[in-house]
């Protein structure tokens, strides 16, 4: 199968080198050759490639019928979707990486698959290099996913992990996990929570087999964390982490949530710092499952893409059918919160009859409540000037 890459940055170059290295073995199994590879003229002179495989036009791909397949991973949203689509049309498979894309388009592009009869897979796109989305399909065919835990965004881990273990404050960290390339030098997609968000939509849209909006999830990110909140962590042996939550809720809804969480010794995430993503999820016949490794980087991510680059060429993946949705979100869940705030923190004395705590003036640890009475209350001490972080006690 003759691909063209399009974009060569961190993954495409990771794709690119993993298909040269391996083309021995891989030629025992499957044909996989690079065609062209897609890039913006200001990369062409400095990118290493023998001119023959370069192009700045992506319609002479499109054009090309030798190409059957085009490897997205450019990380533009309109134009990378564009890509995307326009392959499709033209009856090319598609494998991406770009979860933006993949969660805002999930429901046209599987659909395009569909129509022209060719492979859209994304297993990139969450978890980088761990397998995940591939044996999620299969077992969500078997069992009935009623949960889904993950922590999905390595910035966001790495952040926290070294708040927690060599108490640095929250820019220093973030600066840290800027210089070793972790982190964007705009990290909000990453810090606020919007990249945990679309690879949960992803994630529990596949669990399901319906399609789920990023509207549906309730969502918050870290930026806010301090060192006395990780200061009291550590006194309650607890780990504070952003996780992706997904939970079945009877037959008509399910939760949505993405918010810092604060774990015990006995979560199957405690362990997962740094860097590291790892996802658990169960299912009424496997019970639990956990997958964890790392969840970025040139070669793993690589290494996802040329996962899925051989299915496609066996023609061996499950394609995605949605069903009718019929459900919808209700994140108004039942749970106990550790909220702190830079001012004097006035909560309703209801929240800690029996259970809950008040650390302090600007501390607290409540009773378990309605999310939504929590959210509520903590929306207005913003909009009156308070820093508020929270964390869901898990
Ligand atoms: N890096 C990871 O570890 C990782 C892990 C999982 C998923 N992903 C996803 O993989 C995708 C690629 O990420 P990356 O880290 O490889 O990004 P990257 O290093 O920025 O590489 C993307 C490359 O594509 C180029 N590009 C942008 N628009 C283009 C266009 N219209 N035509 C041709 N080339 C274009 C970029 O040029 P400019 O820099 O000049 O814009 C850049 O050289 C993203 O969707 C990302 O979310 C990345």
């Amino acid at each position: 199968m003759k691909i063209a890459i399009l974009g060569y940055g961190t993954v495409g170059r990771g794709t690119y080198d993993i298909l040269q290295e391996r083309k021995n073995r891989l030629e025992d199994q499957v044909e996989l050759e690079v065609k062209k590879v897609l890039m913006l003229e200001k990369e062409v002179a400095t990118c290493g490639l023998d001119k023959a495989l370069v192009s700045t036009d992506y319609q002479e791909i499109l054009d090309d019928p030798e190409i059957e397949c085009i490897v997205e991973v450019t990380g533009a949203k309109k134009q990378g979707f564009l890509f995307m689509k326009e392959a499709l049309e033209a009856k090319k498979h598609v494998v991406t990486a770009n979860k933006a894309v993949v969660s805002k388009h999930f429901s046209e592009l599987n659909d395009l698959a569909d129509r022209y009869q060719v492979h859209f897979l994304y297993e990139a796109a969450v978890g980088g290099g761990i397998p995940i989305l591939t044996p999620l399909k299969s077992q969500a065919l078997l069992n009935n996913i009623d949960s889904i835990e993950g922590i999905l965004n390595g910035t966001c881990n790495y952040i926290l992990s070294n708040m927690q273990t060599k108490a640095w404050g929250y820019e220093e960290t973030l600066k840290k996990a800027q210089d070793l390339g972790f982190a964007e030098a705009d990290p909000t997609d990453d810090v606020e929570g919007f990249d945990t968000l679309r690879k949960l939509v992803i994630l529990s849209s596949i669990a399901q087999n319906i399609l789920v909006n990023e509207d549906e999830v309730a969502l918050e990110g870290i930026s806010n964390l301090g060192l006395e909140d990780v200061a009291y962590f550590k006194d309650q042996d607890l780990k504070v982490k952003l996780l992706a939550s997904y939970g079945k809720k009877g037959d008509d809804s399910y939760s949505l949530i993405v918010e810092p969480v604060l774990i015990g010794r006995d979560h199957p995430l405690y362990n997962v710092d740094g860097e590291t993503n790892a996802i658990t999820l169960h299912g009424h016949n496997v019970d639990q499952l956990t997958f964890m490794g790392p969840g970025a980087g040139k070669y793993p991510t690589g290494n996802a893409v040329v996962c899925d680059l051989i299915d496609v060429a066996r023609g061996s993946d499950l394609p995605l059918k949605f069903g009718d949705k019929t459900q919808s979100a209700e994140n108004n869940i039942q749970a106990a919160y550790y909220i702190s705030s830079d001012q004097d923190l006035n909560l309703p004395e209801d929240w800690f009859s029996n259970e809950g705590e008040k650390i302090d003036g600007h501390r607290a640890r409540t009773k378990a409540l309605p999310r939504d009475s929590v959210i509520g209350t903590l929306e207005n001490l913003r909009k009156a000037g308070q820093k508020i972080f929270f964390a869901r006690l898990g």
